[in-house]
């Protein structure tokens, strides 16, 4: 009987995590920004942590910026494994409105 209640409740477990609300096709820049760029680069972009370059005076296109994004420059990580090309797009799009 326990067991059973174990195997129900990772059933019920892996459901619910199946049915968590995907990003509904909306790739949100600034919520990825929020998640994945703020421990260096700080939520307006200048904190500046491990020599991070500030965002708002990057005068980096947007191509070069998903490059950067994309590849990693130093010990800024490569954000392919983690990101799809579409989410790269629209963070670095969302660094180029920080002021
Ligand atoms: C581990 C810390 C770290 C994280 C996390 C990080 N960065 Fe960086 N970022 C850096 C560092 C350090 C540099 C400067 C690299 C260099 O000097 O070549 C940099 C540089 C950049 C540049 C180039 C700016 C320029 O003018 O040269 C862009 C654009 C950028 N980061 C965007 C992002 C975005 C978008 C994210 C989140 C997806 C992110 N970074 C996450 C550390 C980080």
């Amino acid at each position: 009987m326990r067991y059973f209640l174990f195997i129900l409740s990772l059933t019920i477990l892996m459901w619910a995590c199946s049915n968590a609300p995907q990003n509904s096709g909306i790739v949100n820049g600034k919520s990825i920004f929020m998640s994945k760029c703020i421990t260096c680069h700080g939520a307006n972009g200048r904190m500046g942590l491990n020599g991070a370059v500030a965002l708002p005076d990057s005068d980096l296109t947007l191509s070069q910026r998903m490059t950067v994004v994309d590849k990693g420059r130093k010990i800024m990580p490569a954000f392919n494994a983690i990101l799809s090309q579409e989410e790269i797009e629209a963070v670095s799009k969302y660094t180029l409105t920080l002021k």
